[in-house]
């Protein structure tokens, strides 16, 4: 077991120091932002992830979980320090890699001895070779660091179980003793059962954006699938069901939708085409992948435009969900958004529910209504529509609903609605890609 610290404390940073101090190891996560490890530091959890705060309490109790804004002693203390700092999407869609290279001049400032530096951010291939040669420049590979790319695959909402229990884990390197050390920092898991594959570092680098464009392209696969269903009468539940069937492709990731948000499909695919540009490669399956999803969002303002009689102007809507999926209060690249400055830009008025995420959307919209409880949302709304697949929304009094609505239009993007309720108790409304009853 080591003594490891985790640089950047937000979803994956915190997920990762707190479900490695689970599996027995003394880890420090240290943030720049010192609101955050004040918070923690005081008991609270900055973001909303189911299970974190009970595994985050019992591992600081047992004194393996600590928080500190105090990177250089950390670094200082630890044998493996792990980067997990975010590379958002620049301006040309490259990643922006600033965060991870700020990080890697504060870890030469304090390498005071073997360690192992690993990189769980999502980072451009070749990143890895980039952070070895700057530490060169002062230090002795394989005397007084060794390099690790040791991707993440975590998803927001389900984060903990992902972590504890993951598919696999890649530990990318050309130094075994990196590797050894790496197995050492998550021995729990391979005690029963081995997930783990050793690689270099590129290909581990590769492997991370490989299978995030591979999800999201299937996902702009089966909106496209749904929209054409729309059209020739055809079920996307039944057809995505029956496709799922099949080993080869399997049921996961084929639900229509509103289009895939997030901090990190968008963002990847974009860095991922960019990486092959600079290549000279052509990505021809990115690039429709972006563009369909792009289109899967403006198509949800276009059916809304549709199913309101008498336009959007002036109407009172309700969004129900505003996270760019369930269990998490994150609003990044939510198709939430897009549905907003649509309904803005027609002369609607919104009233916002989200169970959680309220306060997110808040920064970038302080000047909708927002709601506590999602019958005040809707009451007196002239439409209502589904952004987020909240359980919430599954069992949700569609009587009382049709009483104290002023209209009847109901979209459903997630399609969680039943259908033979909504047309019984006599709703007009749009799902994506199912056969209308
Ligand atoms: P985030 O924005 O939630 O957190 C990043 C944290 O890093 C912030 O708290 C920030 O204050 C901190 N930080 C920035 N610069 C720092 C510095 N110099 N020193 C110390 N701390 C610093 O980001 P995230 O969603 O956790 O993503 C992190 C990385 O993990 C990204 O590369 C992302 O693509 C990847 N990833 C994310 C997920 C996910 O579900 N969010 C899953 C897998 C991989
Ligand atoms: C995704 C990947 O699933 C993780 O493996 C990866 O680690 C992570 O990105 C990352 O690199 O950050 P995440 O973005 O948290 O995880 O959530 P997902 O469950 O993948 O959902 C992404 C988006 O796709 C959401 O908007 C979701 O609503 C949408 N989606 C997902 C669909 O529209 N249909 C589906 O069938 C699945």
């Amino acid at each position: 077991m080591k003594n490891i610290t985790i640089i950047g404390t937000g979803y994956v940073g915190l997920v990762t120091g707190v479900g490695l101090s689970e599996f027995g190891n003394k880890v420090i996560c240290v943030d720049i932002n010192n609101d955050k490890i004040l918070k923690l530091n005081a008991g609270e959890v900055p973001i909303y992830e189911p299970g974190l705060e009970e595994i985050i309490q019992r591992n600081v109790q047992n004194n393996r979980l600590f928080f500190s804004s105090d990177i250089s002693s950390s670094i200082k203390k630890s044998e493996v320090i792990i980067i997990a700092v975010g590379t958002p999407k620049s301006d040309t869609g490259d990643a922006d890699m600033q965060y991870i290279y700020s990080v890697v001049k504060t870890i030469e400032e304090n390498l005071n001895g073997y360690k192992v530096i690993c990189t769980k951010s999502t980072v451009p291939i070749g990143t890895g070779k980039n952070i070895t040669k700057i530490l060169k420049n002062n230090f002795k590979e394989d005397f007084d660091f060794n390099y690790v790319s040791n991707p993440e695959f975590l998803r927001e909402g389900s984060a903990v179980k992902d972590f504890l229990w993951p598919d696999r884990i890649i530990i990318g390197t050309g130094s075994l003793i990196a590797y050894d050390i790496m197995c050492d920092v998550y021995r729990s898991l391979y005690i029963n059962k081995n997930p783990i594959s050793h690689t270099s570092v590129e290909t581990a680098e590769m492997i991370k954006y490989a299978s995030n464009s591979f999800l999201a392209l299937k996902i702009s696969y089966i909106n496209e699938i749904a929209n054409l269903c729309e059209l020739v009468d055809a079920d996307i539940h039944d057809v995505a069901s029956a496709m799922g069937k099949d080993g080869r492709i399997s049921d996961k990731f084929l639900h229509p939708g509103p289009g895939f948000g997030g901090s990190c499909f968008p963002k990847d695919l974009e860095s991922l085409l960019a990486i092959s540009n600079g290549y000279g490669v052509k990505m021809n399956t990115l690039t429709a992948a972006i563009k369909a999803n792009r289109e899967q969002k403006k198509h949800m303002c276009n059916k809304l435009e549709k199913l309101i009689a008498g336009g959007i102007k002036d109407k009172e809507i309700a969004i129900l969900g505003l996270a760019f999926k369930a269990n998490t209060d994150d609003i990044r690249e939510s198709s939430s958004i897009d549905m907003i400055n649509f309904i803005l830009s027609k002369g609607g008025n919104i009233r916002a529910y989200d169970p959680i995420a309220n306060h997110s959307m808040a920064k970038i919209f302080p000047d909708i209504s927002y709601f506590q409880d999602v019958y005040e949302a809707v009451n007196k709304a002239d439409a209502l529509i589904v952004m987020t697949e909240w359980n919430e929304f599954r069992a949700l009094d569609l009587k009382k609903i049709r009483n104290i609505m002023d209209g009847k239009f109901i979209l459903d993007t997630r399609n969680i609605m039943n259908m033979k309720e909504l047309s019984s108790l006599g709703f007009v409304y749009d799902n994506v890609g199912r056969f209308k009853i």
